[in-house]
Parts: C-alpha cells; sequence; structure tokens
C-alpha cells in the first residue's frame, strides 16, 4: 500500500493568530480509544436506549409535520436526544459551511458569515480556512450547538448548479484539501463537524431524484477523491449523504457508496447522517445509513420504533443497530463533545471574528482584468458606484446555509416557495457596503450611487464621474440551479451602457460562480469578489484602493458560454417546475443524469480533454506585483519550486503543479499548490508532496499507474504552463 502524501502547501498568514484560537484545547483525536469507550457504552446500553441517538428531528416550527420540540434543543436544524444515564448528551446541529445558519430569522441572534466556500477556496490557503473553520465552530459552540452541518465537498460539476457557492472548487485536490481544514477548524471546538453531501450531488434540479450515472472509476477519480482527501485530512465525526441517486439508488440508501466505499474502501470509522428527508426506507440502515435527521420531513420515522422492532427479531439488524451507536458515539467522543458541554450564551469575540472573514474575502478576491486602472488613485474626486445594492451590503447565497448578520439583511428579496420554505430562497444582502467602505478609505471623493434600474441615469451619472464602477451579482441558492451563465436582469446592458459612457470603467462581480461577459473588452478591470460575507464591503474596497494585494485565483473554470460545457443545460431544466423540495411531481421520477459525459474530466480537466479556449482559466488570478517561477525539482515524489516576486510591491502567489504528461499521453491534473507571500524581489521555494492517487486510473477497485516518463509543469493557472520536469516510473497499483 503507498502511504498517503499529503499535498502540502507554504502558506504565509498576514495576521496573528487571535486569542480565541491560541485558547483552543488541541487535543490529538484518538480513534481507537473513542471506538473502544463506544462499544463499551453500547454493552451498557438498556435496549429502549438503543434507539435514541439513531434519529431527530428538525426542531423548526412549521418545517414538515408537527413535532414536540424539546425545551433544551435550540431551534435550527437538527435536534437528536441524549441518554442521561449513559452521559450521552444531546445532539444540537446547526447548518452550516460559511458560519452558523439564519434559519430565516426564526432565532433571534446572529452570526458572523464568512464568503462562500467559492470564496474561500481562492485564497488556496489551507491553514487560514481551517482558520475559517474554527472561527464559525466557535460561534456555533457559544450558541450551544455541538454539530455543525459544515464541509460541503461536492466538485462543482456545473457552474450552473444552484450550490456552486457552497463547494469549494472543480478540483479533488484543491477541494479535499480545504474541506479537510475547514472541518478541522470547526471540530477543534470539540464539536463534530460533517463532510456533505456524499455523493455525486452535482445539481439541484430534481434534487431529490436526480439519478447520477458515473463508473466506479470516474467517481473515484473525481467526487469521491474529493471526499476522501477531506475525510483523511479533517477527520469529520460524520458524512451527511446526499439527496441525489446514484446509479439507480438514493445516495443515503446506497450499500455501494455507503458500505462499500465509506466504511469499506476507506475504513471511515465514523457515522452518517442523513439530509434532511432523503431516506426513503427502513433498509437505509443495512445500507449503511446510521443517523435519520429531521425525520419529520421524510416520509416516515424509520429509525426509532420500527428499527427497534427489527433489532428484536433479527440478529443481524441487532448487530447493525449497536454498529449505528459505536459509530455516532466514536464521533461524540473523539471530538470530546460530551467533555465540554456546549452551552448557549457563550462569548463570542465578535470583532476577531470579523477580523478572519475579512483576511478570507481579501485573499478570496479574483482580479480577472486590470488595463492599468487598478488600485484606483486614492485622489480620485469623483467616483460613480451602479447596482448590486452597493450602498447597502454584499449578496449572500440562499438556502440552509445562509447566514446573517447584526441587524438581519441590509435587503431581501423574496424569490419564490412558499411557507418556512420560501424564507429559505430570499435574496439577502449582508449589512457591509462596499460604497460606505471606499468612502471611508478617501473620504474626499465624492462618490455617488445608482441602483441601476434606468440605463440612461446610470449612463449619465458615469458619464460626469472620473471612475465608474458596476456591482454586477448573479444570487444562487440551494434548491434552484441558474439556467444559464448570464448575469441576470439586464445586468450584462447596464455594463455595456456605464462602459459606452465612461471608458474608466470596472466591473466588481459579486456571483456564486462563473458567469459570462460579453462586455469584456469594454471595461477597464474586473474584480470577482463572490460573495464576500461579513465584512465583504471592506475588503473589496481595500482590493480596489490597493490597501491590499489580489491575490485570489479562480478555484474554478469561466467558460466563455455554456456551449463549451459537457451538457447543453442541467438535465431536467426543460421539464422540472423549479422547487426548493426537489420531491418528484405527479409521479413522474425518472431523471438520469449523465456525469459519464465527462467522467473524472471536470472543469479545467473537460477543457484540457476538448481543447476549448475557457474565458478565465482554472487557477487564474492577477496582482498589483508580478511572480516569476523557476524549474521545478523532483525527489521522492515532493516538488520543489521557487517562486520570485519580480514586480514592486508585496504580495501572495499561488503557484500551481500539474501533471501534464503520463506515459506519453497528456493530461492535466493539479498536483500540488503552494500560497507565498512574498516582498518585491524576495523568493522562496515551495515544496509539494504528490499524492500518488492523483496520477492514478482506479481500475478494478485498485489504483493502477502506468509506468512511463510523468512530466509535471509549474502554472499560474491550469493554461499558462511553465517550466516543466520529468521523471520515469514504474507500473503499480495498490489499494487504499
Ligand atoms: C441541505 C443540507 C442541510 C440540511 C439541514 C438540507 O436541505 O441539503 O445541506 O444541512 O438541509 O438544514
Amino acid at each position: 500500500m503507498l502511504s498517503r502524501l499529503l499535498a502540502c502547501t507554504a502558506i504565509t498568514l498576514t495576521f496573528s493568530t487571535p486569542a480565541w484560537a491560541e485558547a483552543r484545547d488541541a487535543d490529538a483525536v484518538d480513534l481507537a480509544a473513542a471506538r473502544e469507550r463506544a462499544e463499551t457504552t453500547v454493552k451498557a446500553m438498556k435496549q429502549d436506549e438503543k434507539t435514541v441517538i439513531t434519529h431527530g428531528i428538525m426542531p423548526l416550527p412549521g418545517a414538515g409535520k408537527a413535532v414536540e420540540i424539546p425545551e433544551d434543543a435550540i431551534i435550527g436544524a437538527g435536534y437528536i436526544h441524549g441518554v442521561p444515564r449513559l452521559g450521552i448528551p444531546a445532539l444540537r446541529e446547526t447548518d452550516a459551511s460559511l458560519g452558523v445558519s439564519w434559519v430565516t430569522g426564526a432565532r433571534k441572534d446572529y452570526s458572523t458569515a464568512l464568503p462562500s466556500a467559492v470564496g474561500q477556496a481562492s485564497t488556496w490557503n489551507d491553514a487560514l480556512i481551517e482558520q475559517g473553520g474554527a472561527m464559525i465552530g466557535a460561534e456555533a459552540r457559544a450558541k450551544g450547538f455541538n454539530v455543525l452541518l459544515a464541509g460541503g465537498a461536492n466538485l462543482a460539476r456545473d457552474p450552473r448548479n444552484g450550490r456552486t457557492f457552497e463547494y469549494f472548487s472543480e478540483d479533488p485536490l484543491l477541494t479535499g484539501e480545504l474541506a479537510g481544514s475547514a472541518i478541522r477548524g470547526v471540530q477543534s471546538n470539540h464539536i463534530i463537524s460533517t463532510i456533505k453531501h456524499f455523493a455525486l450531488n452535482g445539481q439541484e434540479t430534481g434534487r431529490k431524484f436526480v439519478d447520477v450515472q458515473i463508473t466506479p472509476a470516474a467517481a473515484h477519480e473525481s467526487d469521491l477523491l474529493a471526499f476522501q482527501i477531506g475525510i483523511e485530512k479533517g477527520q469529520p465525526g460524520s458524512v451527511m449523504c446526499a439527496y441525489n441517486r446514484v446509479m439507480g439508488e438514493q445516495a443515503c440508501n446506497s450499500d455501494w457508496l455507503l458500505n462499500d466505499v465509506l466504511k469499506g474502501e476507506w475504513d471511515y470509522p465514523g457515522f452518517v447522517m442523513s439530509d434532511w428527508g432523503a431516506v426513503p426506507s427502513i433498509d437505509a440502515a443495512m445500507n449503511g445509513l446510521d443517523q435519520q435527521s429531521g425525520e419529520q420531513v421524510d416520509p416516515d420515522v424509520f429509525f426509532a420504533d420500527k428499527l427497534a422492532a427489527k433489532a428484536k427479531s433479527d440478529p443481524a439488524w441487532a448487530k447493525r443497530l449497536d454498529d449505528m451507536n459505536a459509530r455516532i458515539l466514536t464521533a461524540i467522543y473523539a471530538t470530546g463533545l460530551d467533555k465540554h458541554p456546549a452551552e448557549p450564551g457563550g462569548k463570542i469575540d465578535w470583532d476577531a471574528h470579523a477580523a478572519v472573514t475579512e483576511e478570507v474575502a481579501r485573499q478570496g478576491i479574483v482580479l480577472l482584468k486590470n488595463e492599468g486602472i487598478l488600485p484606483l488613485a486614492k485622489t480620485a474626486k469623483s467616483i460613480a458606484v451602479i447596482g448590486g445594492y452597493a450602498d447597502g451590503g454584499v449578496l449572500s447565497g440562499a438556502g440552509s446555509s445562509q447566514v446573517m448578520g447584526e441587524g438581519g439583511p441590509a435587503a431581501r428579496l423574496p424569490v419564490a416557495g412558499s411557507g418556512i420554505w420560501a424564507g429559505f430562497i430570499s435574496e439577502s444582502y449582508h449589512r457591509s457596503s462596499p460604497m460606505k467602505a471606499m468612502q471611508a478609505i478617501v473620504p474626499e471623493a465624492s462618490i455617488k450611487y445608482r441602483q441601476g434600474q434606468y440605463l440612461t441615469d446610470a449612463a449619465e451619472l458615469a458619464a460626469r464621474s472620473e471612475v465608474a464602477i458596476v456591482f454586477a451579482t448573479q444570487w444562487m441558492t440551494e434548491g434552484l440551479d441558474v439556467p444559464d451563465l448570464s448575469l441576470p436582469r439586464g445586468q450584462d446592458a447596464l455594463i455595456a451602457a456605464v462602459a459606452a459612457a465612461n471608458p474608466n470603467t470596472i466591473v466588481v462581480l459579486e456571483t456564486g460562480g462563473p458567469v459570462k461577459m460579453p462586455w469584456l473588452d469594454k471595461v477597464k478591470g474586473v474584480v470577482e469578489a463572490w460573495y464576500p460575507g461579513t465584512r465583504g464591503g471592506e475588503a473589496i474596497a481595500s482590493v480596489l484602493f490597493g490597501d491590499a494585494n489580489p491575490s485570489g485565483h479562480l478555484p474554478l473554470t469561466f467558460p466563455a458560454d455554456e456551449s463549451q460545457l459537457p451538457r447543453q443545460r442541467i438535465d431536467g431544466t426543460d421539464w422540472v417546475e423549479p422547487d426548493f423540495g426537489g420531491n418528484p411531481k405527479d409521479g413522474k421520477d425518472d431523471l438520469p443524469a449523465n456525469f459519464n459525459i465527462e467522467g473524472s474530466d471536470v472543469g479545467y480537466r473537460w477543457f484540457a480533454r476538448t481543447g476549448k479556449k475557457p474565458l478565465f482559466p482554472f487557477g487564474y488570478g492577477l496582482s498589483y506585483t508580478s511572480f516569476a517561477h523557476g524549474t521545478p525539482t523532483l525527489s521522492s515524489m515532493t516538488a520543489s519550486v521557487a517562486v520570485t516576486n519580480t514586480g514592486k510591491r508585496q504580495g501572495a502567489d499561488v503557484v500551481q503543479l500539474y501533471l501534464v504528461d503520463r506515459a506519453g499521453k497528456a493530461e492535466r491534473r493539479l498536483v500540488g499548490y503552494g500560497r507565498v507571500d512574498l516582498a518585491p524581489g524576495a523568493s522562496q521555494t515551495v515544496s509539494m508532496k504528490i499524492d500518488p492517487r492523483l496520477l492514478a486510473d482506479w481500475k478494478d477497485g485498485k489504483w493502477t499507474i502506468p509506468a512511463g516518463t510523468y512530466t509535471f509543469a509549474a502554472a499560474s493557472d491550469a493554461e499558462s504552463l511553465g517550466k516543466t520536469v520529468s521523471v520515469k516510473m514504474k507500473a503499480r497499483s495498490w489499494k487504499d
């Protein structure tokens, strides 16, 4: 067996560790000891105690069938009763990867929002993402939650997927490393994190019945590898299975995914919890599901009395039930959740948390185009700010992951749905105004705002200003995919009108993922700010005026248009009504999604395979300084690349290493990356350990690499390949 080689990154953080993070107790996770203790507890359980922690409710009034909400539950995503006699605590669960979720304002508190996961991934900074995880985990804990439904690790297979903003990237290495880092940070607070949604949760259209078609080989080399790396690094207490079907079976009822892959091949010791409303039947227990979540939104409560009855009459079910309990307890004991109880009313250092999210936002902002206009001169006298509610706030993504800061949204527009679920899909803006943050940097400048409904009016303001900045938004939500990659509500026309009126036009994008840019040639600057979180406005302003040097790099390919993607439209968008629930309608539930088109060639690999030229490639990002990469060297699967800041100001670079040729066949696979922060003229060598699975194919239940010469290129993005190094390798195959 080849040992696991972590792809390590050389990272320079630009701020010191806050006191709250230093104070955390860094207990090492001892899984073997946790499992032993768990088995002892299971032996002490009375029969009726064995179906207590195997199921729970969604403690949110109005969600699904009416249920009694226990007194010690906190309004949020989930509640699982404890067993006080055995010292087993109740599990109080909240969403999600971007912070403690807002649940439509049903709980009257607020939280710090990190940038969207895509925004986080654009930092390519594992250590910073771990700090982000630690920060949101600390808030969850202070609010009394001991399970954070974080760790979104699906690959962004199609940029029109409505949850693109909740996932890190299109690449298994980058996604796995960042998801693992975030989970590590969350769990450092003695709470459980999930990794989700296992697996192949690639679209929202028909989300509860879409049936993903993919070969085991392609799945292992792509989405499953991202999960595998994330689990190895983050050791999440729980895996949340997905809504979708995979090869005909619901993911939460998939013997292949849960028993064969997760618990078999990967030997995963924690527990599998269901997504909310994703359990089709009691058989899911035998197929590897350990805990039924949000049971009132499932067709039935399967994992309580019905499970107890099965266990009573059948030893195989009894054995499985013991294992379910042991797995849940292993996660509880391994994270120390029982010994360090989370109670509501904990102290939160809001300023320190704001500093973390602002740093993530700053490092994640990607400068896409700069024709000598940025950074803006602080002597600018008149600036037109147009669109995107930039006078009030920054956009956020919607659904269960929606986080809201103090005072609630600056603006909130209902979009679709009815009842409680309608609140989950409203377009909401954080109270962090880019315009106000800009004014704070240049108090003397006259900054005027137009929302941009009228092109004439926007163009007139632009014409009489030195610089025009259009804030363009693409809102995304869980539950709905976007039909295409255009900027909605006529914003392309707005940008074109403003650019025609003022040659010094800059576009700031707040988008969930890639968008088309028909106006690209007409504007001087483009900044991708994603959904930048609680302090997004400040982060955007600091990049625009050069107080921060942009260092974000795209974790997704920006296609020139949809025709370059593996499929013309997301499957089902021609007949499935957009609906947060995603349940079959009128009995029609036949929706295959053919992921075999691209197979494991997701994102930039698809572009490399088809020779298509994207608008902006994966890994791309400009800086206010410049960098040079030396020739890579290789020694026992560790690659090194010297990076030099060849420009005039301090800045951070992300050097990437791609496999470009394997035994005579052209390839494009990210095998390492490293972020370095350098003073002008300074150099640093980045070391990257290459995980052999990234070089391999999955064949007949094994990783296999062919004999031959392997060539690796240092690069600043997936298309701008630099100097190379080659090495001869012998054929080998191994199991994990
Ligand atoms: C989402 C999960 C979330 C759960 C609980 C589901 O709709 O898919 O990501 O954790 O709800 O809110």
